[in-house]
Formats: structure tokens, C-alpha cells, sequence
């Protein structure tokens, strides 16, 4: 219709207008922070860089601090953590309005995985692979939690984590840097929705900076000693992703990184996160971080702690009260500089602008939509498909899943048949109305099947018991079945933050429950509900069918009725490796070759192994079954060697050979087979979540370019080398087909 040249005059025209427009915004949001900055004392700029814990509830060791409302009168704190409700939040942004600037508080939570409704742990949505699906689930917890007065959400937590003792595993994505960034910046644009100050949106805190994931022996708050390289190359890139994806905010970590605790750690939030990536959010440190400086031998007394932390670029102090007793004092005898003040104040309170509290301190503590996301039916929906896509199939033998809902007589069995709370898993909120909100196994097998159908149930145990007393009564109820579900995991605070583990075998005698039943010689189906990768041998040899259900949250129970009965296909893939044994661990798929690899299993002359245990996992990263069977052939490539500047396309055909339509997570690994530095035996650098019908065939295709080649060499540089590759394209890590192609000058 336009020609061409004035289509393009009328998109610059407006290109400029919208630039002009959203420059003369920001200038008002700064010239607004600096016209309040201005006004403030030294003291109430240490305020607002002070966050206390509310009264109500606690997520670390509190302070006794009998004046702590009182403060906030005084414009001596900016922040407050654990706040949540409308009338709660009202009561404390009162106070606020009754200090002398009238600042209002900005109020934070750790809404990880749910606010109301709650969703799978993001180690079990991070199965599901589905990116939207991610987004989705984070934009309804903080449309919950901004309901209820909340402003700010300490998630997504993007730690890589390569160490199932390390409770806190269930909080992230996994171990893939890949998929963890994808999924880092997903969580970002989900809680953050359409932008501040949207009564609907978070902000987000990316956390924990950096590599708090991979402390010493899997053990909490431990320290991290690490090669830049691999900080760069594994660990940093999730944040990176963050950042980018605009997080209002990160949260620095307990750990020292290379004897620097990285919350008084300056390459960290100056040069990398505040320098190379050009964040403009704040800082906020972790629980008394701190403070914590003290004990890790890095400052003196909290004097120093706050010296140190500040001018490293921690902007805000949470719960150590080093900030408010010592920046003052740190400021007047020339130890800390007033532009650095001045800058972490500007960072705040231009968050605080953004989500329009200056205009209307209690915008978001709001009756009426607190109401009405209180039971929001839709939300329950998405919950329950996020949760049956979050579901990985381990083992399937003769197709014994999914089962008939004509089944006659089905015995459910475990601590988890009936559980409610432990389904929502460490980090989600205990509400009056649980017990009739949460669906339970039970329930949603209930629901399946018609009245001529009889469930009878026996627990058999505890989770962490060490009684077999059950064991008759199950072993009885399972004799009498058709089918038997035996329902075992973790209690919902066996993984989360401080819950690491040594032993991460299935807990008490559950695995011993699962072999007495299994005697019966009725078929069993086994599902495990856990915040991390357990060990359960035993049972990856013996039960013929395995359902690894993570904290599956409000909508578990029914979630897991739909993949038990063929009513979702199970799609979901491992997001990190699952060991034989705690001995193999620190595992993950994407190790390097070493100089002397094994050939395989039982290959152990002079070579990288173990003399006790095979190098393979039990089951590694990228693994997951359906009810169909999915075929790959043949995997080519436009052409086998590129340049710079060009790219190459990588296709693969992938076939449904199964008798149910599915979805497959096709996967695309790369290795650089010699390079100045040693690249992984295989990285993941591209997936499709695909569907086909029964019968079906498609050609998947992904594009590489040489950034899909990149890495980090030994002078940090982010560089492609000239040189082989590989290429592997197939359903899980270990399972692949593969060519090769070259990188030419
Ligand atoms: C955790 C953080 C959390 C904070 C506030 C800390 O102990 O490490 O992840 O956001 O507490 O609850």
C-alpha cells in the first residue's frame, strides 16, 4: 500500500518520537530521585539503604529489635522482607508516611514458586523444558503476590548447580548454563510482567551473586573456589541472562568466591555486574551477608563489614544492621566516599519511582484484588499443566504406564498416597485452607476412576522412618490390588536453603517399603516426589515403572492422575545428572574429556575412573521417557564447513513410532574437539519442545552460527576458534546421533 521509502520515514519518525518520549521519562524519574536526594540527611540515606525483617515471620536468624517499627517513623529503613498481606503491608507503609520525607518501603519476598497458588519447584518446572510455560508460571505468582502489597520478589534464583547435596538445588534450573539462561530469563519477564509499576508485576532479584551453587562438598553457605573461567563460562551466564532480561535487582551470596566473600567482593558487583553489563538495578546482600564478613575473616568487626560491602557495591543491607549503626560514621571519617551513597540511594529509590510508590505508597496493597486472586481458578489450571509437564518417566517397562481407568482395584501405598503439605516443597506458604486446596494423590486417582472402581491404601511408613511396623498392612493391601502406585520422597524441608544432605539416598526405609511390596508380585508403579536428585538404585533396577514427581505444589495430586491415566503423555527431561551414589558427585554431563577418558563402563586401565563405579550416571542430564517411542534419523547439515559470518543448519527427522501422540524435547549438543583451551565433551546449544500424533514425522531444524561456538578462553576473552566439531542431536545427553563440521577461517 505505502511505498517502501516513506513506510520507512514513517518508522523512524515514530522510532524517534517514542525514543524522545521514553528519554524525557527517564529524565524525570532521575531529576525526581535527584530532587528527593537532595532533601535527605546522610542518616536517612543509610536508611534507605537498611532492610529489616517484618515481625511476622522469619526465612534466616533474626535480631531482637524491639524498636523496629519505631525505625521505620524515623526513616531508618528503606525495605522490609517478610511483609505480605494488604493489611500488614498497609499498617508498616503507614509508618513510613509518617517519617520526614514520607519515602515509602519497598516490601520483598521470596515468592520462589507460588504465591497463593503453588507451582513446582523451579528444579521440577525446569524439567518441563517449556520456557512459556516458566514465564507463565512466574507472571501468575506475581500477579498473587502483588495483590497482597508485595513489590519485589527475591527469585529467580540462577544458581548452576552441579551438586545434589546441596539442598538448594530445587530453587534453580539445574546445571546447564544453556538452559538455565533461558529459563533466568523467562522467570525475569515473568515476574516482572509488562514493566514497574504495573499492579500486576514484581520486581525480580537474580540471585545468588555469584556461584553460591557450587560450595565445597555440596554443603550450605560453604565457600567456592573456582577458576575465572569456569565463573565466566558456567556460572555467571543465567545472571548475565538476568540482567539483561532487565531484573530490577540482584541479591549478592553467603559464599566466599577465591577467598573474597562476594558480598564485599568488587570484581563481582562493580566490575562485572555494575561495570561490564551496565546493571542499573541495586544490590541487595543476603540474609546478614554482611555482617557474616566478620566470621569469614574478611572484616574486623561490622564497622568494616559495612565499609567493605558497600564500596564493593552491595547497595543494600539485609538484616545485619551493619548499614544503619556504621555508614554514617563511615561517610564522616572519609572511608566510604558520598558518591558511592549517593549512587546505591539513587539505584533505590529510582526502583521505588518506577513502581510508582512516590505517587501511591499503597498501589499495590490493594482489598479487592486480593480477593480476587485469592482463589483464581485459572490459575489453578495453568498450576496443574505446568505441574504434569514438570513429570519425568524414568522407566517404563512393557508400557505398564498409563493405566486403565477401568482398573479394578488399585492400592495406593507410601507417606506420599495422602500427603498434602510436603507436595508444595521448601520455600511456599502454609495457608489455613491447604488441607481441601492442595490436591493429594489419592484425590486424583479418586477422580480418575469411575464408582466401579476400589482404591484401598496403606502408608507403610513414615518418609524418614526408621520402622517397618507398616510394612504387613501394605504388603496385605497390595496383594489384594490389581495395580499398586507406591508413593515415596522427601518431606518438604529435606532440600531447600540449609537442607543439604550427605546421604541423598530415598530417605528411612521407603526403598526397603518399595521391595517388601514389589514381593507381593503385583505390578507397581513407583513415583518419587523430591526437591533434588535422590539415589534409589534398587528401585531404577527393579520397579518397572518410575515417575520422578519432584514438589509438584497445589495441583500434584491431580498433575499426577493425568500422567498415571494417559491423560497428559509425559514429556519432561532431567535438568541435572542423577548419580549412582553420593561418591560420583560432583556429576554433570557437560565434564571435560581428561587425558586418559574411559572407554566405557568397565574400562578401568589407567584411565579417568573409579575402581568401584561406573563414570555413567544413573540417569544423566536430558533424559525422560513417554508413553510413545520417538525415532531419530538422519541428521545432516546444509553443508559441513562455514566461515564466519555465515551459518549452518542442522536438521534431524524425528518420528512418533509409539501408539500415543507426544511431545518431544529434541536437544543439540555441540563439542569444539581441540581448542586453546579444552572445551566440554558436549554442551546443550539449542532445544525444541516439538509434538507429534501417532505416526507423525517432522524435521526438526536449529541454525548455528559462530556464536553458538563461542567461549571463554584463558584471558576471559568470549571467542570462536577456527577448527572440528561435533554435532549431536538426539532425546537426552547420552543419546544421540551425531556429524561433523568445520569452522574455517
Ligand atoms: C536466602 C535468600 C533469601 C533470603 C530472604 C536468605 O537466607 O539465602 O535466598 O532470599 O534469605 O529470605
Amino acid at each position: 500500500m505505502f511505498n517502501p521509502v516513506f513506510k520507512r520515514s514513517v518508522i523512524l519518525f515514530i522510532a524517534l518520537v517514542s525514543f524522545i518520549v521514553c528519554t524525557a521519562q527517564i529524565k524525570t524519574i532521575d531529576q525526581r530521585v535527584d530532587s528527593v536526594l537532595k532533601l535527605m540527611t546522610l542518616e536517612e540515606k543509610a536508611g534507605q539503604m537498611n532492610q529489616y525483617n517484618g515481625p511476622w515471620a522469619a526465612t534466616g536468624p533474626l535480631t531482637n529489635d524491639n524498636n523496629l517499627l519505631s525505625q521505620i517513623k524515623d526513616g531508618k529503613v528503606g525495605s522490609m522482607l517478610n511483609v505480605t498481606g494488604v493489611a500488614r503491608t498497609k499498617e508498616l507503609q503507614q509508618l513510613a508516611m509518617q517519617s520526614r520525607l514520607k519515602i515509602p518501603l519497598l516490601f520483598g519476598q521470596d515468592v520462589i514458586h507460588g504465591y497463593r497458588t503453588i507451582f513446582p519447584i523451579p528444579l521440577g518446572e525446569a524439567a518441563s523444558w517449556d520456557i512459556p510455560a516458566m514465564e507463565q508460571s512466574a507472571r501468575i505468582a506475581a500477579t498473587e503476590a502483588a495483590a497482597v502489597g508485595v513489590h519485589w520478589t527475591f527469585a529467580p534464583m540462577v544458581d548452576i548447580a552441579r551438586d545434589p547435596r546441596w539442598g538448594r538445588v530445587m530453587e534453580g534450573a539445574g546445571e546447564d548454563p544453556y538452559l538455565g539462561s533461558l529459563i533466568a530469563t523467562a522467570r525475569v519477564k515473568g515476574f516482572q510482567g509488562k514493566g514497574f509499576g504495573n499492579t500486576d508485576g514484581l520486581m525480580a532479584c537474580a540471585k545468588h551473586f555469584a556461584a553460591y551453587g557450587a560450595a565445597v562438598g555440596g554443603r550450605d553457605y560453604n565457600s567456592v573456589d573456582m577458576s575465572l573461567r569456569q565463573l565466566h563460562e558456567v556460572y555467571l551466564p543465567p545472571f548475565k541472562a538476568a540482567a539483561e532480561a532487565g531484573a530490577a535487582t540482584f541479591m549478592n551470596s553467603f559464599n566466599d568466591l577465591n577467598g573474597i566473600p562476594a558480598t564485599g567482593n568488587k570484581y563481582l558487583q562493580r566490575d562485572i555486574l555494575k561495570g561490564e553489563w551496565k546493571f542499573k538495578g541495586f544490590v541487595v546482600s543476603d540474609w546478614g551477608s554482611v555482617g557474616e564478613m566478620i566470621n569469614h575473616g574478611f572484616s574486623k568487626d561490622n564497622y568494616e563489614a559495612a565499609m567493605q560491602a558497600v564500596n564493593a557495591g552491595s547497595d543494600m543491607d539485609m538484616e545485619s544492621r551493619s548499614y544503619i549503626k556504621h555508614l554514617a560514621a563511615l561517610v564522616k571519617e572519609g572511608k566510604v566516599k558520598m558518591n558511592v551513597i549517593d549512587d546505591a540511594v539513587r539505584r533505590i529509590l529510582k526502583k521505588k519511582f518506577e513502581m510508582g510508590l512516590f505517587d501511591d505508597p499503597y498501589k499495590y496493597s490493594n482489598e479487592e484484588r486480593e480477593k480476587a486472586q485469592w482463589n483464581n481458578a485459572e490459575h489453578i489450571k495453568v498450576a496443574r499443566d505446568i505441574s504434569r509437564k514438570s513429570i519425568v518417566l524414568l522407566k517404563n517397562e512393557k508400557q505398564l504406564l498409563p493405566l486403565s481407568k477401568q482398573t479394578k482395584k488399585i492400592a495406593l501405598i507410601g507417606p506420599f498416597a495422602k500427603a498434602k503439605a510436603d507436595n508444595n516443597g521448601f520455600w511456599s506458604y502454609d495457608w489455613p485452607d491447604d488441607t481441601a486446596r492442595i490436591s493429594s494423590l489419592w484425590e486424583g486417582v479418586q477422580r480418575k476412576l469411575s464408582a466401579a472402581s476400589e482404591i484401598v491404601y496403606a502408608k507403610g511408613c513414615n518418609i524418614n522412618d526408621s520402622s517397618t511396623a507398616g510394612f504387613t498392612e501394605a504388603v496385605a493391601v497390595a496383594k489384594e490390588a490389581d495395580i499398586v502406585i507406591i508413593s515415596v520422597g522427601e518431606a518438604r524441608d529435606m532440600s531447600g536453603e540449609a537442607k543439604s544432605r550427605s546421604n541423598i539416598h530415598l530417605p528411612g526405609v521407603q526403598e526397603k517399603l518399595i521391595k517388601a511390596v514389589m514381593n507381593a508380585g503385583k505390578p507397581v508403579v513407583v513415583l518419587i516426589s523430591a526437591g533434588r536428585p535422590l539415589i534409589f538404585n534398587w528401585t531404577a533396577d527393579n520397579a518397572p515403572a518410575i515417575l520422578y514427581t519432584w514438589w509438584l505444589g497445589t495441583e500434584a495430586g491431580n498433575a499426577i492422575a493425568d500422567v498415571l491415566f494417559g491423560d497428559y503423555n509425559p514429556s519432561g527431561k532431567l535438568p541435572m545428572t542423577f548419580p549412582r551414589t553420593e561418591g560420583q558427585i560432583p556429576i554433570y554431563y557437560n565434564h571435560y574429556n581428561t587425558g586418559r577418558p574411559a572407554k566405557n563402563d568397565s574400562d578401568l586401565h589407567y584411565v579417568s575412573a573409579f575402581t568401584d563405579l561406573p563414570n555413567s550416571p544413573k540417569f544423566p542430564f536430558g533424559y525422560g521417557l513417554s508413553y510413545t517411542k520417538f525415532d531419530y534419523s538422519n541428521i545432516r547439515l546444509s553443508k559441513a564447513q562455514f566461515k564466519p559470518g555465515e551459518k549452518i543448519e542442522a536438521m534431524v527427522t524425528v518420528h512418533n513410532n509409539g501408539n500415543y501422540d507426544g511431545e518431544e524435547v529434541v536437544q543439540l549438543y555441540i563439542r569444539d574437539i581441540t581448542g586453546s583451551v579444552v572445551r566440554p565433551v558436549k554442551e546443550l546449544k539449542g532445544f525444541q519442545k516439538i509434538t507429534l500424533k501417532k505416526g507423525e514425522t517432522k524435521e526438526v531444524r536449529f541454525t548455528i552460527s559462530v556464536n553458538d561456538l563461542r567461549f571463554y578462553n584463558d584471558k576471559l576473552q568470549y571467542i570462536y576458534e577456527p577448527g572440528q566439531f561435533k554435532l549431536f542431536i538426539g532425546g537426552s545427553s547420552n543419546d544421540v546421533k551425531e556429524v561433523n563440521f568445520q569452522l574455517t577461517k
